[in-house]
């Protein structure tokens, strides 16, 4: 079947729902393809806040968030984007307080802030409270006030569609050719519909999966920057992946950075606060690479808890029930339901999690894709929120950016690609476009015997997480570099167990691994390259940033036996790289 729409949204988070309802209210033709029900998307995990220099509570300044955005970003981030990030995010959230959004308030009723990792005041002199939330649900009130509005606008939905390809006209993405739509597969019976555009927007999330403990839900594969790097479009900044510092031990579920802008603290088995070593001024708030890597150096040095030693502990019980409650409440029920642990009386056992792509599909100001470094538009492609690289984020994402970032850019994608199907012709695709991905799919079917996909990716989540993850060494990256190219030469020989085509989800796990070694390949080939320190990319080989060398994005090119790699340049305005300390 073939279904036509002026503009196709892939993914519904929250950047998908943005640019959906602002391509609706335009009147343009919408629809969005999920692979989940909509408002089970991962923009629901982000528990914490959305930060914007509102000022509400105290003194703030968008340019303060600006600055902070750079230097929390070693320096690796784009200023002209960050500077559109901090002054739209103003405008955005007071769009979200209109159409609805049921922020926690200060006692004068306007939405109060809390402080989080790296927000200060005054360019670097302390903590500021700049993160707007609701509870620790901010990410979930988001999705739910987005999806409501996105209805009310006459948005058309297509759950449980996963999109398994492409489609361009004139040339692939990275030829030249233009975006014409998408193949989705209907997960309900495993039909093929060919979905034609004008304007495609790629909002598909993360790609956290391939880490052993991790924030990411199942779903988090990165499915779009995998199709784009198999369309010969590049992948930006992939070696910079962040660790949340407050993963529940073992098991990876986040607990909010909220905790300790409340003022929760992070103790080692001395029952010591050891921020105070690594980031004096602002210790627990300080940005999470820097909390990540202390975490890992207390438990290195012996100072780690529990009888293996290996987690330290996030303390909120002296914050007193009222504050826990009300601003606290659901990540102290994970402790509750998930450890066992009641949060009012004794600390939490946490470790690092696996949380957040800082690089991914390259972008313009705006959201259009651009394959190469001079900036190249591919026409009708556009991408945002974490599957995106506009590189607002650099080497380091602060906590709350991220639901910034899939607002602001988000709701420029809407308007962009409203603009673009103004004047577009709607393009022509092949009568039986999904033909190669079938084949594809078949083959992988039809297979009468060979490895499990399980058992690779539990390799590939092994593999990584040892090797690719908070320190690094040129050594260990070469491992991960090389097991995952053995894990590819196998994926060509998985077998799936389920040969229906009702709900198979035995099938799409297979292809979604397909796409998680391809994101790992790149990412690890490009940590191989940079031989610096430079914000989440920690390699102990190489402990200093070199701005002379390497203050330059890199573009990932899938290739034979494995990526290309080509650098742009960094986009410096205000602020000069300086040593970044806290
Ligand atoms: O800690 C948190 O609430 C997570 C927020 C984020 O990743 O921005």
């Amino acid at each position: 079947m073939q279904i036509d729409h002026d503009a196709l949204v892939v993914g519904a988070g929250g950047a998908g729902l943005f640019a959906a309802l602002e391509l609706a209210k335009s009147g343009v033709s919408t629809g969005v393809l999920t692979k989940l029900y909509p408002t089970r998307s991962h923009t629901g995990a982000a528990q914490g806040g959305v930060c914007a220099a509102l000022g509400n509570v105290e003194e703030d300044h968008w340019e303060w968030h600006m600055f902070d955005t750079v230097k929390g970003g070693d320096y690796l981030v784009d200023q002209d984007a960050a500077e559109v990030l901090a002054r739209e995010a103003v405008e955005c959230i007071i769009d979200l307080e209109h159409m609805g959004l049921p922020f926690n308030r200060t006692p004068d009723g306007k939405i109060d802030q809390r402080r989080f990792g790296g927000h200060t005041r005054n360019f670097g002199e302390g903590p500021v409270r700049r993160a707007c939330f609701a509870a620790d649900r901010t990410g979930h009130m988001i999705l739910q006030t987005l999806y409501q509005n996105c209805i009310k606008a006459g948005v058309r939905f297509y759950d449980e569609y996963h999109v398994v390809d492409l489609l361009f006209e004139g040339g692939d993405g990275g030829d030249g050719g233009r975006a014409a739509g998408v193949v989705g597969y209907r997960i309900a019976d495993g039909e093929l519909h060919t979905f034609r555009a004008k304007a495609v927007l790629l909002a598909t999330g993360g790609n956290g999966r391939m880490f052993r403990i991790t924030s990411n839900a199942h779903s988090l594969t990165g499915d779009g920057m995998a199709l784009v790097y198999r369309h010969g479009i590049p992948l930006e900044d992939m070696e910079f992946y962040q660790f949340h510092p407050t993963g529940l031990y073992r098991l990876g579920i986040l607990l909010s950075e909220a905790a300790r802008g409340e003022g929760g603290t992070l103790l080692n088995r001395d029952g010591e606060r050891f921020m105070s070593r690594y980031a004096p001024k602002l210790m627990e708030l300080a940005p999470r690479d820097m909390v990540s890597r202390a975490i890992y150096l207390e438990i290195r040095d012996g100072r780690g808890a529990g009888p293996d030693g290996d987690y330290v502990y996030l303390d909120v019980h002296h914050l007193g029930r009222q504050v826990i409650e009300e601003k606290l409440p659901d990540i102290t029920d994970f402790a509750r339901v998930y450890l066992g642990v009641e949060p009012l009386k004794e600390p939490v056992p946490i470790v690092p999690t696996a949380h957040y792509a800082m690089g991914g599909i390259p972008t313009d100001l705006r959201a259009r894709v651009v394959r190469d470094e001079r900036n190249a538009v591919v026409d009708g492609l556009f991408a945002a929120g974490e599957a995106a690289c506009v590189s607002v984020h650099g080497a380091n994402r602060l906590g709350t950016n991220s639901l910034v970032d899939l607002l602001v850019f988000g709701r420029r994608a809407g308007r962009e690609m409203a603009a673009y199907c103004r004047v577009a012709e709607m393009p022509a695709v092949a009568a039986d476009a999904p033909a190669p991905v079938r084949a594809e799919l078949d083959d992988l079917r039809g297979r009468p015997r060979g490895e499990s996909p399980a058992v690779l990716r539990t390799e590939l989540q092994a593999t990584m997480m040892a090797n690719v993850g908070v320190f690094r060494t040129g050594e260990m990256i070469a491992t991960a570099v090389r097991d995952v190219a053995s894990l590819k030469e196998r994926y060509e020989r998985v077998r799936v167990e389920d040969r229906g085509s009702v709900f198979n989800t035995d099938l799409l796990e297979a292809r979604e691994l397909g796409y998680l070694l391809d994101g790992a390949e790149a990412m690890a080939h490009s940590a191989l390259a940079r031989t610096e320190s430079r914000g989440a990319h920690s390699r102990e080989d190489f402990p200093e940033r070199d701005d002379a060398h390497w203050l330059a994005h890199t573009l990932a090119y899938r290739g034979e036996p494995g990526p290309t790699l080509r650098y742009k340049p960094v986009t410096v305005t205000r602020f000069e790289p300086k040593p970044r300390t806290y």
